[in-house]
């Protein structure tokens, strides 16, 4: 019989903190509902004292989403605490995360406080978290280098003052997974009161052992991984929810333990998380990668065709991946882009059906076949885009190796009035960039581009990841177009939008 292992998924809270990886409010709404489909146990929406905005999002995910326990992280401070409920209140089922760092060096060098007085402040935290809500956790921050008999009293005093879950930590990506097992195994031996909370895990990616300290900590008995969707997180990241799952499936003989998640889902719940924050999946990637399933060398092939088991662990369909079948052209009509929609989980409303399906038929246009990858580009680019700032409208490049420095054209919208100019570059990608720049009087630098094809073959969609930086600010944009070129002017302008909009935030917060 296998035993039920709790998916917290942390990629809009851990995951948000990884460099380049901010999401505005309706992205992440857009992403919390995919992990609802995914069936992931727990959301961590977010660290609402953080700021304004971080408090809005998590609000809005807790009303957003249906009977999935959604949790917001707090310091172990009562008034935040009382702060984070405040954000969480109107979700179904909320829970109350808070945490505190128990190894010496933190509490020494970063906290400035005694033991005691940590373990005073934990059991105070958890009390107020206790006086809004029943369900509450608490994480024993750098928790693998923490003494173990201080671990083993904190975690006891906090199930005692009505912690529902544990979490030992990972912080630094410090652990062996080993050694983690063994600090799992104890715990579950020495704390006393280890059968009236759930112990959860929480494994950062360091030393590249996340996946590995986290299967081993399940094996120890840990009964909730903490994970997020490609492995994003704070620095290296986090333990890659993809790679927790499908080891657990895959090697069920082994772990003999289950999770409600969806596999299906996996593969569209990445893709949408890489197109929100513009991060391209690496082609190695495991489960997701785009050579995670392609087979090279001709004995790999002649083994696949007799019989996919030689080479394959898992199947391609059974993690969502179906890229290469033909699912649209230009004659489906709206109920054809609407059942492709549903089955890849989007939930779209009648009237962005509409809006997807005369995009999918312009581009079917261009394009002779719109694979599952293209549909989910379009629903990017045409559902979960900004509300714009700037807009283009034409765009006309010239480049090539004659006498005239390449050249574009470009009419743009910039606040409703209708603006156009035409300037020189050394490429025609650095036309384009100059002439926006001017259009719309800003002066960014550009730190990366990146262009991608969406799928095989020479009309595949140009996918192009801008990276852009203006008096301080950061933001990522991107786009897909047929045309290469105007997929970078549009990831340009799009880039441009966030950094508009992240002032406008700014904007707001100060009210
Ligand atoms: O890495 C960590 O220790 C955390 C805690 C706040 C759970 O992210
Ligand atoms: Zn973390």
């Amino acid at each position: 019989m296998s035993e039920r292992v709790f998916i917290f998924d942390t990629t809009l809270r851990d995951g948000e903190q990884s460099p380049g990886a901010t999401m505005n409010q309706k992205e992440k709404i857009r992403l919390a509902r995919q992990l609802e489909s995914l069936g992931v146990d727990i959301i961590e929406a977010g660290f609402p004292a953080s700021s304004e905005g971080d408090f809005r999002s998590v609000q809005a995910i807790a009303e957003a989403v249906g009977n999935v326990q959604v949790a917001a992280l707090t310091r172990a401070m009562p008034d935040e605490v009382t702060r984070c409920y405040e954000a969480l209140k109107n979700a179904k089922n909320p829970r109350i995360h808070t945490f505190l760092a128990t190894s010496d060096l933190h509490m020494r060098e970063k906290l400035g406080k005694t033991p005691q007085e940590v373990m005073d402040m934990a059991i105070a935290a958890v009390s107020r978290a206790k006086s809004h809500t029943q369900n509450v956790q608490f994480s024993c921050e750098d928790a693998s280098r923490s003494n173990r008999e201080f671990l083993v009293r904190v975690v006891e005093n906090v199930i005692d003052a009505g912690a529902t879950t544990v979490n030992i930590p990972d912080t630094v990506g410090y652990a062996q997974p080993q050694e983690f097992y063994d600090l799992i195994k104890y715990l579950l031996a020495n704390v006393k009161n280890a059968d009236k909370a759930v112990f959860a895990i929480h494994c950062h990616n360091d030393l590249g052992l996340g996946t590995a300290n986290t299967l081993a900590a399940l094996s120890a008995g840990a009964r909730q991984a903490e994970v997020t969707l490609n492995g994003i997180g704070e620095r290296a990241g986090n333990a890659a929810l993809e790679e927790v799952v499908m080891a657990l499936r895959t090697r069920s003989n082994l772990y003999q333990l289950e999770t409600n998640i969806k596999s299906e889902q996996i593969y569209p719940s990445c893709r949408l998380l890489s197109m929100i924050i513009g991060q391209p999946i690496p082609p190695n990637k495991a489960i997701i990668g785009g050579n995670a399933f392609a087979h090279e060398s001709g004995i790999h092939q002649a083994g696949v065709l007799k019989c996919p088991e030689t080479y394959e662990i898992m199947t391609p369909q059974s993690v969502g991946r179906t890229g290469n079948d033909m699912v649209l052209g230009k004659h489906s009509g709206k109920n054809a882009v609407k059942a492709r929609l549903d089955e890849m989980g989007f939930m779209l409303t009648n009237e962005q059906v509409d809006v997807v399906t005369e995009a999918v038929k312009a581009l079917a246009d261009k394009k002779k076949e719109v694979l599952a990858e293209d549909l989910e580009a379009v629903v990017l680019e045409q559902v979960f885009r900004l509300p714009d700032k700037y807009k283009l409208k034409y765009l006309s490049v010239l480049s090539g190796n004659m006498a005239m420095p390449p050249t574009a054209a470009l009419v743009m919208e910039a606040d409703g009035e209708e603006v156009k100019l035409s300037s020189f570059g050394v490429g025609p990608v650095d036309a384009i960039f100059n002439t926006i720049s001017q259009l719309t009087g800003r002066n960014p630098s550009l730190l990366q581009y990146a262009v991608n094809a969406i799928t095989g073959g020479t009309d595949a969609q140009g996918e192009v990841v801008v990276r852009l930086e203006e008096g301080g600010k950061k933001a990522v944009g991107r786009a897909s177009d047929a045309d290469v070129m105007v997929a970078s002017a549009k990831a340009f302008i799009n880039a441009l939008n966030r950094l508009a909009k992240k002032e406008e935030e700014k904007e707001c917060d100060r009210v």
